[in-house]
């Protein structure tokens, strides 16, 4: 039998084997690009070594069984810098705590994605610009914490369709227009 013939199964293995790598790095990634966009003066993210299989092991993240980011929680971290579109990719994360920082600049649209979302608190940082429409995609929501910071503009209306949010905090921004008719959150404890 020629050689070739015997390893012929060899590259096939490889890729195969290479879509396991590239998902299991996606959400490592993500996190990877958000920590190049932050300033991190107290050291926080020193765990979030990029070259590791998945990000689970790191500091202030949590994973499901499935290695899978669920919670990401950096309150109070001494954190600036701004957010990133890549966060967006973190498909199961139902815990997006960022409050007390000095983040700046705006929120990404892409931060709409995150559909198994149950938390988004980014009360207490320099967030500017307006609030994004598609935070209003985020139907699993129940505390969505953004005051205390610079966003202008309007509230987008889309947030009173996120039936099950319990807590609802804009207050101490720079919005402009009426608010929406939040009538509709039955739910809502805290406005
Ligand atoms: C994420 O959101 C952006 C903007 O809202 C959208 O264009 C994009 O298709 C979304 N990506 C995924 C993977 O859902
Ligand atoms: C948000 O603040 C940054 C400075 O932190 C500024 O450069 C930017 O123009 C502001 N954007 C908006 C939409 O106000
Ligand atoms: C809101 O706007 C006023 C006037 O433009 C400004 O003085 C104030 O600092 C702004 N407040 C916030 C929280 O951005
Ligand atoms: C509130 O709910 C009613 C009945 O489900 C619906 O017809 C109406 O469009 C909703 N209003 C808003 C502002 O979502």
């Amino acid at each position: 039998m020629p050689p070739h013939h015997v390893a012929w199964w060899r590259p096939l293995f490889l890729i195969a084997l290479m879509p396991i790598g590239v998902l299991g790095n996606l959400e490592g990634d993500a996190l990877n690009a958000f920590r190049q966009s932050l300033i991190d003066s107290n050291n926080v993210l020193e765990s979030w070594d990029p070259t590791l299989v998945n990000p689970c092991t790191w500091y202030h993240v949590t994973c499901n069984v499935q290695n899978s980011v669920v919670r990401v929680d950096l309150g109070k971290a001494g954190l600036s810098g701004t957010l990133v579109p890549q966060l967006g990719l973190l498909s199961n994360l139902q815990y997006l705590e960022l409050y007390s920082n000095d983040l700046s600049g705006v929120i990404p649209v892409e931060l709409g994605n995150l559909t198994a979302l149950a938390s988004l608190d980014l009360y207490q940082n320099n967030l500017n610009g307006t609030i994004p429409d598609s935070l209003g995609q985020l139907s699993n929501l129940r505390f969505l914490r953004l005051n205390d910071n610079s966003f202008t503009g309007n509230i987008p209306v889309s947030l009173s369709t996120i039936t099950g949010l319990q807590e609802l905090y804009l207050s101490r921004n720079n919005f402009t227009g009426q608010a929406p008719d939040f009538y509709n959150l039955s739910k809502l404890e805290n406005l």
